[in-house]
């Protein structure tokens, strides 16, 4: 039941990436540019930045901006945002950098160990499997990375947390506020995968011998 009401949110809402884009910054704005400072501060120089369920590409481009050296990819399951997110980079002379694709997080088509940040941010509550979801996340978070995973603070974080606990992973809950609003509206859900949870990065990614 609950597959089948997020299957047709999906196809209602998120299809047409020029719709949605109207919107996001007037929801999103003040999520994104927190998220962003929060990568800013936090990616390795010359990392790579994964943006779990990129939308129309707004936080992305916004990361690539505060950080120059920073390679952005973001990965939406709906063709329709992905190409919204791309233009946007190219309007922005960013696409050398940011990159977007189509795909299911729950099958990320990124190889082991790549990302040095992931985030995501109001996907969470779409995600069809949370479990498959979080375990493909963790298999592209290379060891000591970060993953963050914002959405409304209302959103229950015990799926996230029972996905965690399956990887020997743990999970801390923050709140986030954003812009001038007295309250937060917000939630960041940071996984810690243990570093034995994940081989290290087969010798023909890292040029090892
Ligand atoms: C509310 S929008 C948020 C988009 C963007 N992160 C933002 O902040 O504007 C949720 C997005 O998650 C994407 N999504 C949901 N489930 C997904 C999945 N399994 N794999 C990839 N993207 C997914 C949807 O297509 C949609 O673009």
């Amino acid at each position: 039941m609950r597959k089948a009401v997020l299957a047709l949110i999906q196809r209602r809402h998120f299809s047409h990436g020029e719709t949605y884009d109207r919107h996001t910054a007037r929801l999103f704005g003040g999520l994104h540019q927190a998220v962003a400072a929060d990568v800013a501060a936090a990616a390795p120089a010359g990392g790579v930045v994964l943006d779990a369920g990129c939308g129309s590409g707004r936080l992305a481009v916004l990361i690539a901006r505060r950080r120059p050296d920073l390679q952005v990819r973001g990965i939406d399951l709906e063709p329709g945002m992905v190409e919204v997110a791309a233009r946007r980079a190219e309007r922005e002379n960013l696409a050398g950098r940011v990159q977007f694709s189509a795909a299911d997080l729950a099958s990320l088509p990124l190889p082991d160990d790549s990302a040095d940040v992931i985030v995501s941010t109001a996907s969470l509550h779409h995600w069809a499997d949370v479990s498959a979801v979080i375990a493909s996340l963790g298999r592209v978070l290379r060891p000591g990375g970060e993953l963050w995973i914002y959405d409304f603070r209302i959103v229950p974080a015990g799926r996230v947390r029972s996905a965690a606990r399956s990887l020997d992973s743990q999970v801390d809950r923050t709140l986030v506020r954003t812009g001038r609003f007295p309250a937060a509206l917000f939630q960041r859900l940071a996984v810690h995968p243990p570093r034995s949870a994940y081989p290290e990065a087969p010798a023909h990614l890292t040029g090892a011998r």
